[in-house]
């Protein structure tokens, strides 16, 4: 006589809610136990959907990317959002910049907090998105398949400097013109292109109004808008390339070598 084991209460309740309609619509797979279930969990989650199904162990450790492309990225969310505040006091007008600036200070609430916020965050996003491209470069994650993504992030680069670049002269305060100045003074010299380049940057012949619109506008909207899209594209690529690249594989003399060790080891006890 064969005795099949009782289900208890809970296992009963589970499974029926499990297979109700309304789970089923919320979640399209079952428990996360088999890699057929794990992939359905990580497709069917438009959060973990970011993430490759599976993943190189050495590459998950902290000490190999130090997190800075995650910290890039978290700083960019913290730029917008400060960024976002600051535009209700800011006005790109040379009469008011200046002064919107330091009222900041001293007559918003958290004005000076959030300024601050704002500016090391920038300056820390230079420093940290060096550092992820070199922690990259010294991996060797820009060969194949990752160079496509190398190319993505040489843009993403690009697009730091130059929301840093703009944001420079917004405070509309000494330093910030004459060092405008100094760095489109660089444009002319720009092969073939030269002039014109200078004028499309600046508005005109000099710092004025019209560069600080121009320099407003790509900061606050053209920029911000590009580097997005193009996270988006880099992270996608990430998740298809089956997440950061781990170590290489030992090459064969590495393995002949070790296989060596261990005849040698087991030969002496
Ligand atoms: C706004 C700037 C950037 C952000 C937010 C960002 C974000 C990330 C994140 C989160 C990762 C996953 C691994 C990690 O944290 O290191 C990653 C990987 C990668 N990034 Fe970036 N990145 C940026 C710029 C760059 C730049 C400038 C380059 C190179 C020129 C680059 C090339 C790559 C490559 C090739 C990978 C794959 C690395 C691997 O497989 O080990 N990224 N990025």
């Amino acid at each position: 006589m064969s005795t099949v084991p009782k289900k208890s209460l809970l296992d009963t309740a589970t499974q029926k809610m499990v297979e109700s309609q309304l789970w089923r619509s919320l979640f399209r797979h079952g428990y996360p136990d088999t890699p057929l279930n794990q992939s359905l969990v990580m497709m069917g989650n438009v959060f973990l959907h970011l993430h490759p199904v599976k993943v190189s162990r050495q590459a998950m450790k902290i000490t190999y990317t130090w997190c800075m492309g995650g910290i890039t990225f978290f700083l960019f969310l913290l730029l917008t959002i400060t960024g976002v505040f600051l535009m209700f006091y800011y006005v790109p007008d040379t009469n008011l910049a200046y002064q919107n600036i330091t009222q900041l200070g001293s007559a918003v609430s958290f004005g000076h907090l959030t300024r601050n916020m704002h500016r090391w965050a920038a300056h820390l996003m230079v420093v940290s998105v060096t550092l992820h491209m070199i922690r990259v470069f010294y991996h060797g994650a820009y060969k194949p398949p990752r160079e496509f993504n190398w190319v993505i992030g040489v843009l993403l680069f690009f697009f730091t400097l130059f929301l840093s670049f703009t944001g420079y002269l917004l405070p509309w305060d000494q330093i910030a013109i004459w060092a405008i100045t100094v760095g489109t003074n660089l444009a002319p010299y720009t092969p073939i292109l030269g002039d014109p380049v200078y004028k499309v940057i600046v508005g005109g012949s000099a710092i004025t109004q019209t560069t600080l619109v121009r320099f407003y506008v790509g900061h606050v909207i053209l920029f911000p808008l590009v580097l997005a899209l193009l996270l988006a594209v880099h992270f996608w690529r990430i998740r298809k390339d089956g997440g950061a690249a781990g170590p290489p594989p030992p090459s064969r003399r590495e393995l002949e070598a070790r296989a060596e060790r261990a005849t040698a080891g087991a030969a002496r006890q």
